[in-house]
């Protein structure tokens, strides 16, 4: 079987092919993708098959997905250029006539008034009318988003606009085993799975990191447009600062929220506890 993965350049996607090989996938029959194929050599070592896949370019990706059966678009992060880039990974599944396609969403993302899924929500309706047969892997937020801001909170604590919102978060390794169960086992085509971990206010993550790091970080609510202009001040372009802010609100109004088994079920155990899982995000 040819399982292609895109993105395998990135943080996610490389994740992806690591559990693929932890589960005993045929090397030669993994073809890892990006635009920075340096960053694959070591997998290429180990006997998978590295191409380039730039998904502005439509002759790339004909190549890339030559042969392939099954493929996971993992979405890309040039933000306002996704729906183009992702419909020509999608027209290039179609041709090699690939039996599984596999999207990484986000929660909701049909439905959603969130800002940051409008180009998962475009993204899954060139899926769906793609007539390919599909899943859709509508990925929470990753315990990493957090935790990656550690030196930050340290300096001037965490900053959100949530309230008593809950968000479902899970480690993106977690996120990667889902996927990687989709797309070795037969059985999945058709389904749209909500992903996400236990789910905490932003307070209950703050007074957590601060268990786990040793340190006091301490969490400060604030208006939505309070937060933007703290983004912008620390250097955000204003839109940016306001699809951040966006997740905040979208946070504090439950969108952020999966109140699913799906991911457990993936995974064939229960998703870490918090915890946990930013003990294994810390130290990473
Ligand atoms: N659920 C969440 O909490 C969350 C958080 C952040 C992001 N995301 C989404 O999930 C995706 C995966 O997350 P991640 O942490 O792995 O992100 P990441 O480390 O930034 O990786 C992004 C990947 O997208 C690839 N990519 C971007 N533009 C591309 C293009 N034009 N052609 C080909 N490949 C392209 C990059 O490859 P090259 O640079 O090598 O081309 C890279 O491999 C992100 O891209 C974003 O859409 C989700």
């Amino acid at each position: 079987m040819s399982i292609v993965v895109t993105g395998a350049t990135g943080q996610l996607g490389r994740l992806v092919v690591e559990s693929l090989l932890a589960r005993g996938a045929d090397p030669a029959g993994i073809v890892a993708t990006g635009r920075r194929t340096e960053a694959l050599q070591d997998l290429a070592d180990r006997g998978v098959d590295v191409r380039r896949a730039d998904y502005a370019d439509p002759a790339s990706l004909r190549e890339a997905l030559d042969g392939a059966e099954r493929v996971l678009l993992v979405s890309g992060n040039e933000f306002g250029q996704r729906v183009a880039q992702h419909t020509a990974v999608v027209e290039a599944a179609v041709d090699a006539g690939v039996s599984l396609l596999a999207y990484t969403s986000a929660p909701h993302a049909a439905t959603t008034p969130l800002l940051l899924a409008a180009e998962h929500a475009g993204t899954e309706a060139v899926v769906t009318a793609s007539g390919l047969p599909h899943v859709l892997l509508r990925n929470a937020w990753y315990v990493e988003n957090y935790t990656a801001q550690l030196p930050t909170y340290l300096e001037h604590g965490m900053v959100g606009a949530a309230g008593e919102g809950r968000v479902s978060l899970a480690l993106r390794r977690e996120y990667a085993e889902a996927a990687a169960t989709v797309l070795l086992e037969d059985g999945h085509a058709g389904a749209t799975y909500e992903l996400g971990g236990p789910a905490v206010t932003l307070a209950e993550l703050a007074a957590v990191v601060s268990e786990v790091s040793g340190a006091q970080v301490a969490y400060t609510d604030v208006p939505q447009a309070q937060l933007v202009e703290v983004l912008v001040g620390a250097g955000l372009p204003r839109p940016a600062a306001e699809t951040f802010a966006d997740v905040d609100r979208g946070i504090s109004a439950g969108e952020l929220l999966v109140p699913t088994d799906d991911l457990a079920r993936l995974l064939g155990r229960e998703p870490l506890p918090t915890a946990e899982a930013v003990r294994e995000a810390l130290a990473g």
